[in-house]
């Protein structure tokens, strides 16, 4: 296949780390996504080895174009600062020039929900949005992406914000929801109380629920009575892949 230069998104999460190239001018996969189990313990080292597979399955497409990869914690100049739902061996771990030693190629190392809310911004429900956009992640753990004018402020975490005497996320995760069996209304008692207090501090223009269960948006955002416009992402579990790519390819901006 010729090479056609295209961005490479590889997103890790807690149970499988995938890749596509996306084609940017559309948002969309430019070949089939690749798939390969996180590996567990999801040490630096076995996830390195496992991007590199996703990696060298897309040399024929990727050419020599920058290659973003997503973790889901705080990442500072390529330093991977927390790790709430990761193995705690990346807290402090020194990942993005490990990762294009690994790969012999230059990348990025992005937060998952900051690549999240990328793709939302330039392709999905939160297209072309100006003002506060706030994304949300409800997964194994609460991510957020806070987008203003359509430039990102990274790592906001959001989904730590303390409510009630608890770690937000730990209440109102969807994990959380099948874990503790909650129905639909239960479960968005407590989504109610935190995206009350997520507009009360911030007063976004649009607030973009994403994650896995965003595919059941209508049977919990309809619960919800706020004052910001709430709606579902559109993405889907492709966003991170391609909120990557997009940021790899716009690294040098
Ligand atoms: C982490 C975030 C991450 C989110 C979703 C949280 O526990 O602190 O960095 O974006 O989970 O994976």
């Amino acid at each position: 296949m010729a090479k056609h230069g295209l961005p490479l998104g590889i997103d890790v999460g807690g149970s499988g780390v995938k890749g596509a190239p996306v084609d940017l001018t559309t948002g969309e996969f430019a070949a089939k996504r690749m798939r390969v189990d996180t590996p567990v313990p999801s040490t630096p080292t076995a996830v390195a080895a496992v991007i590199a597979q996703v990696a060298d399955h897309f040399d024929d497409v990727r050419g020599d174009s920058p290659i973003g990869v997503t973790i889901p914690g705080v990442v500072t100049h390529g330093v991977v600062r927390s790790a709430a739902n990761i193995d705690k061996l990346w807290l402090d771990f020194d990942a993005e020039p490990m990762l294009e030693k690994v790969l012999e190629h230059d990348i990025i190392l992005v937060n998952d929900a900051d690549a999240a809310g990328v793709a939302e911004l330039h392709y999905g429900a939160a297209k072309g949005h100006k003002g506060l956009v706030v994304m949300t992640t409800l997964g194994t753990g609460i991510g957020s992406a806070l987008i203003y004018d359509g430039v990102l402020i990274p790592n906001s975490e959001l989904g730590h914000l303390e409510i009630d005497g608890h770690d937000a996320e730990t209440r109102a995760a969807s994990s959380i929801k099948e874990k503790e069996g909650l129905s639909y209304a239960e479960w968005a008692t407590r989504l109610q109380r935190y995206y009350s207090q997520l507009e009360a501090l911030l007063w976004p223009d649009l607030i973009v629920v994403g994650g896995g269960v965003s595919k059941d948006a209508d049977q919990f955002l309809p619960l919800l009575k706020l004052r910001t416009p709430i709606v579902p992402a559109t993405l889907r579990n492709k966003a991170g892949i391609i909120g990557a790519a997009h940021l790899a390819a716009h690294k040098n901006d």
